[in-house]
């Protein structure tokens, strides 16, 4: 086979909201993974792009009174820009909605279909009789069947995480109007996801990455693979072959996504996408929030396999989010946006990559806080590697003007050495916090070397002495600029600059840290790094103060009803004219009700507690205002007042005219 480039990916973040903290989790230690990789000398591709389909776009598109498409450009162009702010380059940047997505997932599914691996069945979907549509995904919330925590559509997103098939939620409810749902026959088209449990026993254990999404995986293989619905009731999407009235299901075009992407990249620069994803193994890194393991290890690899293309090589997920010890939520107001909260406020987003790379290990839970970030920052940043490189530049710079010609001692070069080799094995095992850790001791030694050496007081007496202090120190900030670029880009080119470099230090390789040819004038060096303040913190945990609380607000405000809203409701005290059993209920009777010169039928659900004769001349409480529905063909047009299982109907305590007012 023909060379094969490395290619690296990272989950596609949809397009109907902002970039966050969550997401660079993923997105930093990935483009970290592709900088280190390219120093080393590897050839690698790196591929993302923007998720466009699924019932998550539809509904925020549907909010905002937009169609799906133009809200998803505009998030795209969002990511795109926020990306390049934050020094993550990706090689391309794709849709899912673009043409050759749609063309490359329509191929596959038609392979899967030649194969045999899908087939047609007759399943029950949830149904919103109000808004008389079918339900799929995100349309619908309930419970998990699963663990019993409130899940939406598709997924246990707050539980156990488990993927959930359509129909399988328990007391579902539409999510635009809250009516409880019913359950339809609709005929949908399955994936056998059951047939690859054999491949999947087999690929997994091999699958590099990291150890979570290798164990969750063979989890889940051994409790059992069930066939995938892959077709949904909507308009937006790829749609299914030979249906117009089907979509797939947004997982399925989506990670064909990386396929369509690294398609459209190759014509771009001329080269072959197939050397990337044909084989048994594709030479393919996907980097993804430990929220998709299922979808990236089971399902995804399955397709691939199923549809006859090579299946990734490695998985790399990340651990979860928490901030300020609460647990990651927009709607809680627990989240820290990449621009607002950052960017715009003119912040470095080298010191936001560092923080994300060396604060814990990246398959780890992060809690996030600006106080720890700052501490970071300050102590390690500015305090060990900034001071070290500056202190090195500014006496050189003084006393020498250039980089002095003397040779560099082979301690200081074993040293460094060293570093790179601990740095390399850590990458290769995805240890990247522990890689930035190694970069860091490395500036730590620096600094207990000039300390210690002091040449600021042997050039008083010994000039050559100095000459060789200064020169080891310069040779291992030559070193930290080279292998602090794929943590810190830009503050690594600021560096390179200021020993005398005229070109790009991601040009370099990890193995020039040893050399540093030309002898080249100095130019006056400035600190590289400057400390976070504390004004600045105070400000940014206020920020994120103000955003819970209005959260909190927000939530109580719903909660919490005014006494106007409370007055909308009109209910009165009526007296019970007639009562008869709905026909073909045990547990309806329809009641007609004096309310006061007015005379209203409502259809009850007590029929089991009371009998006609008992009820009849009661008075009772009856909300008169709420929209009549049709119950069992028979129009309701109030509703009683009762309490608890037995259906306790409220009365008045003392007899009142019927049609008086409840208040
Ligand atoms: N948009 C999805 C999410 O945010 C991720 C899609 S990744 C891909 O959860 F593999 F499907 F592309
Ligand atoms: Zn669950």
């Amino acid at each position: 086979m023909n060379h094969r480039p490395m290619l690296v990916t990272c989950g596609l973040p949809y397009t109907n909201g902002c970039c966050h903290l969550g997401h660079l989790r993923t997105y930093v230690p990935a483009d970290f993974y592709v900088r280190f990789l390219r120093r080393s000398g590897e050839d690698v591709v790196f591929i993302c792009g923007s998720d466009n389909h699924g019932t998550p776009i539809v509904v925020s598109a549907e909010n905002e009174h937009m169609h799906p498409r133009e809200l998803s450009l505009r998030y795209h162009r969002h990511f795109e820009e926020t990306f390049q702010r934050l020094s993550v380059n990706f090689d391309y940047f794709g849709m899912t909605d673009g043409e050759t997505n749609h063309r490359r997932t329509k191929a596959i599914v038609q392979n899967l279909i030649d194969h045999g691996y899908v087939y047609k069945k007759i399943i029950q979907q949830s149904y919103c009789p109000k808004c008389e549509r079918s339900l799929p995904d995100r349309y619908v919330e309930g419970v998990c069947p699963y663990c019993g925590v409130p899940a939406r559509g598709d997924e246990c997103d707050q539980g156990c995480g488990r993927h959930l098939e359509p129909g399988e939620i328990k007391s579902a409810c539409c999510s635009v109007c809250g009516t409880p749902a019913v359950l339809r026959e609709q005929e949908h088209y399955f994936f056998k996801l059951s047939d690859f449990k054999d491949f999947l026993l087999s690929y997994l254990p091999k699958l590099e990455g990291t150890l979570i999404a290798r164990n969750y995986a063979l989890g889940w293989v051994k409790e059992g693979l069930h066939d995938w619905c892959i077709t949904r009731t909507l308009d937006w999407g790829v749609k299914f072959p030979g249906h117009e009235d089907l979509v797939v299901y947004v997982w399925v075009d989506a990670p064909i996504g990386y396929i369509s992407f690294t398609e459209e990249w190759a014509v771009q620069h001329g080269k072959d996408w197939k050397t990337c994803w044909c084989g048994d193994i594709a030479p393919v890194t996907h980097f993804i929030g430990s929220d998709i393991i299922y979808h990236h290890t089971i399902f995804w690899p399955s397709m691939l396999r199923g549809a006859g293309y090579g299946v990734p090589s490695a998985i790399v997920a990340s651990g979860m989010l928490k901030i300020n010890d609460q647990k990651f939520s927009k709607s809680r107001g627990y989240v820290v946006w990449a621009n607002e909260d950052y960017l715009d406020k003119g912040l470095s987003a080298d010191y936001l990559r560092y923080y994300l790379l060396a604060y814990t290990s990246h398959t780890r839970e992060l809690n996030f806080s600006w106080k720890i970030f700052q501490e970071r920052v300050n102590n390690e940043v500015v305090g060990t590697l900034g001071n070290f490189i500056y202190r090195t530049l500014y006496f050189a710079q003084k006393f020498f003007g250039k980089i002095p010609e003397h040779p560099v001692d082979e301690e200081i070069l074993s040293r460094i050495q060293q570093s790179v080799g601990g740095m390399e094995d850590a990458v290769r095992s995805y240890e990247f916090k522990s890689a930035v850790d190694t970069m860091m001791s490395l500036a730590a030694f620096g600094n207990t070397y000039i300390q210690n050496q002091a040449p600021w007081q042997i050039i008083k007496t010994d000039r050559t002495a100095a000459e060789r202090v200064i020169r080891n120190c310069l040779q291992i900030v030559h070193a930290l600029a080279i292998l602090i670029e794929p943590v810190m880009p830009d503050s690594a080119q600021r560096i390179w600059l200021m020993l005398g470099n005229i070109d790009q230090v991601h040009e370099h390789l990890v193995r020039e840290v040893s050399t540093l040819p030309a002898f080249q004038n100095l130019p006056l060096p400035v600190p590289p790094f400057t400390k976070m303040e504390d004004d600045q913190i105070i400000e940014l945990e206020k920020v994120l103060e103000k955003r819970v609380e209005e959260a909190d607000r927000k939530v109580k405000g719903k909660e919490e009803v005014s006494m106007d809203e409370f007055g909308r409701l009109d209910i009165r005290i009526g007296k019970v004219i007639s009562a008869i059993q709905v026909k073909g209920s045990k547990k309806l009777l329809t009641l007609k009700i004096d309310v006061g010169g007015d005379e209203r039928q409502v259809v009850s659900g007590i029929a089991e507690y009371y009998s006609p004769e008992e009820i009849i001349g009661k008075e009772v409480a009856v909300v008169l205002n709420l929209m009549p529905v049709k119950i069992f063909g028979v129009e309701s047009q109030g509703m009683l007042l009762a309490a608890g299982e037995q259906a306790s109907l409220l009365v008045p305590l003392h007899p009142v005219e019927p049609g008086t007012k409840v208040r």
